[in-house]
């Protein structure tokens, strides 16, 4: 008979520990990789060069003291080496890892996620009392970079590349000179997409729509440095409510229909703006297909987003219907899709470790 003092088997309590060591020590490392990436650290190493503490303290205008401490933590993590001239070099593969933004290996992003997380923390723990909403702004201008870097690089390389060419019919649409396509990029964060598609089918226009003031700003940015501006406009919109034009041939949804507090209105605002014979593509989160605990490590970086970053920000007001990205399986899709008065859900073939792709008529 089991008694209240009876303990777990030392080898579970054991390997949890060691998990648990294992995650905090990811977690430190990982905010040390925030100063490489963030003060421009491993792009000094990449673009000048090995260096000493010296060399890359004046290079880079670092405090010497900070700059040997930091080089020293990231040889001993294995991200750098250091030669017996005492000179440190990007180990292999980080160049690609956290220097080269557009690499399909770019994983620079991820290092923003905690800081970001981390300014927003006392507004969540107060959020988990009362219910309320945490807002997108209040995890400041690194959520933005986290969120522009981890998905760019599938923008960059695979959006076109990839992804259209498994539907041919709209990729065909765009292509067509004679009749010049309007696209929406529904919740467009920076508009890494909307840049792309401008870029690959130079006849098209691209509207894209965020809440999201810094995200706009930094994105026109970009539409202008990448020459673009003629033809794609982003704006600062609520896409929960009509849009502010119609017309569009495709509107697309990037990761994003999980985190609106009201995704059955978003899903009706872009049918509505939709011409007839139009298509919406809504990409979201590769969840099982039921709930599944314990999860594999996509649905467990997935569960804990949800509770840190979507969910918080979804739940604007009190009659919020946010899902969360555990929670976007395909029959919920599904769901939403037909309360929005969709009459078709197809599930597209694009095959990716992340994302599932939803193509609704
Ligand atoms: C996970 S991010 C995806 C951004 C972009 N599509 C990408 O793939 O990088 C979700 C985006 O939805 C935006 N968003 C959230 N609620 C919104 C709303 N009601 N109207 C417009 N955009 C919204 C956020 O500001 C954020 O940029």
């Amino acid at each position: 008979m089991s008694t209240l003092l009876e303990t777990s088997a030392p080898s579970a309590a054991e390997e949890l520990s060691g998990r648990l060591f294992l995650q905090t020590l990811g977690a430190v490392e990982l905010l040390n990789v925030y100063f490489g990436v963030e003060l421009g650290l491993y792009r000094s190493l990449s673009f000048d060069g090995p260096a000493t503490a010296a060399v890359l303290a004046e290079r880079t205008g670092q405090d010497l003291r900070y700059t040997q401490e930091w080089l020293a933590q990231q040889a001993v993590a294995g991200l750098l080496t250091v030669g017996p001239d005492a000179e440190f070099r990007l180990a292999d593969g980080v160049r690609e890892a956290l220097v080269d933004e557009v690499s399909s290996f770019y994983v620079g992003g991820m290092a923003y996620i905690v800081p970001a997380i981390g300014r927003a923390l006392p507004a969540l723990v107060s959020a988990f009392r009362t219910g309320n909403g945490v807002p997108y702004p209040a995890y400041g201008a690194d959520a933005v970079t986290a969120q522009e870097a981890l998905n760019r690089p599938a923008y960059e390389t695979a959006l076109i590349e990839d992804w259209l060419p498994q539907i041919p019919d709209i990729q065909a649409r765009l292509a067509d000179s004679t009749r010049p396509a309007r696209v929406a990029d529904l919740g467009a964060g920076v508009g890494w997409a909307a840049i792309r598609l401008a870029e690959a089918f130079p006849q098209v226009r691209v509207d894209g729509y965020d809440l999201d003031e810094e995200s706009i700003a930094r994105g026109r940015r970009y539409v202008a440095d990448r020459g673009v501006a003629d033809r794609v406009d982003l704006a600062v919109a609520d896409i929960t409510e009509p849009l502010p034009h119609d017309g569009y041939d495709v509107a697309f949804f990037f990761e994003c229909l999980h985190d609106l507090p009201h995704p059955v209105a978003a899903l009706e605002a872009a049918r509505r703006a939709v011409s007839p014979g139009g298509s919406v593509i809504v990409m979201e989160e590769r969840v099982a297909e039921t709930f599944t605990a314990p999860g594999d490590e996509v649905e467990r970086f997935m569960a804990a987003a949800g509770t840190l970053w979507c969910v918080p920000q979804g739940r604007t007001d009190a009659s919020s219907d946010v899902i969360g990205p555990l929670g976007i399986r395909p029959a919920v899709m599904r769901h939403l899709a037909e309360s929005a008065g969709f009459r078709t859900v197809e599930t597209l073939a694009i095959d990716h470790p992340f994302w599932r792709f939803y193509r609704l008529g």
